[in-house]
């Protein structure tokens, strides 16, 4: 498998999420998870985002990246 590496300066990294703020931040505070697993985008290609809605797959897939999502796990 050959990755593409794309290095560009100048080119947001996030296309569409939230463009009307300044600077997107996400808190979260865990006290306790109610699933096992709780899965958040890093990709910036998520529908659902903050949450992973899976689209990194076909992100990846295009262009040869491998950005994947922080996954919080319940001890
Ligand atoms: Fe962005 Fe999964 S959809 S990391």
């Amino acid at each position: 498998k050959t990755a593409l590496v794309v290095r560009a300066e100048g080119v947001a990294v996030n296309p569409e999420i939230r463009k009307n703020e300044d600077k997107v931040v996400d808190t979260v505070v865990v006290t306790e998870l109610s699933k096992p697993v709780t899965a958040y985008c890093r990709c910036w290609r998520s529908a659902t985002f903050p949450a992973c809605d899976g689209s990194h797959v076909k992100h990846n897939k295009a262009t040869g990246d491998n950005v994947g999502p922080l996954l919080l796990k319940k001890q």
